[in-house]
């Protein structure tokens, strides 16, 4: 008895830390896209005109893949992101590595 109430108390732990790790990462994604080239993303992608990250996200029409492919190279008069992402306080902060600040900034959209 004593032990399984250990070890439930463990899994109840894992849980809770494993959701505050996502939290963090959805933060870290929030401050970048709320803080790239000075006003964010949303300067240009909450304008209906332009494309809507989350709607596309959703729909399965823009993956994972191609997200890093946009910000790596541009795209028409979407500008290359990387850098400006990696100059952001919270990433430098948490040390990410370029993957690791896509994968946050992807899961935050994607949860917009
Ligand atoms: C100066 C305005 C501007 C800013 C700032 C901007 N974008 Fe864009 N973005 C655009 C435009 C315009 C397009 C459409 C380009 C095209 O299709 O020719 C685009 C396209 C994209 C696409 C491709 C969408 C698709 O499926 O075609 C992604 C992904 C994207 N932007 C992500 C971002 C992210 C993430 C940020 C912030 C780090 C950002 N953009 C900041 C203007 C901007």
């Amino acid at each position: 008895m004593k032990k399984s109430l250990g070890t439930l108390a463990g899994i109840v732990l894992i849980a809770l830390s494993g959701s505050a790790l996502a939290d963090e990462q959805l933060e870290i994604g929030q401050k970048i896209y709320d803080r790239a080239f000075g006003r964010g993303c949303g300067t240009c992608h909450d304008i209906a005109s332009n494309p809507q990250l989350p709607a596309l996200i959703k729909a399965g029409t823009l993956d994972r893949a191609k997200f890093e492919e946009v910000l790596r190279n541009g795209k028409g008069g979407m500008p290359k992101a990387v850098d400006e992402i990696m100059k952001n306080k919270a990433v430098e902060k948490a040390g990410l590595t370029e993957e690791l600040a896509i994968d946050y900034l992807y899961k935050y959209i994607s949860t917009k």
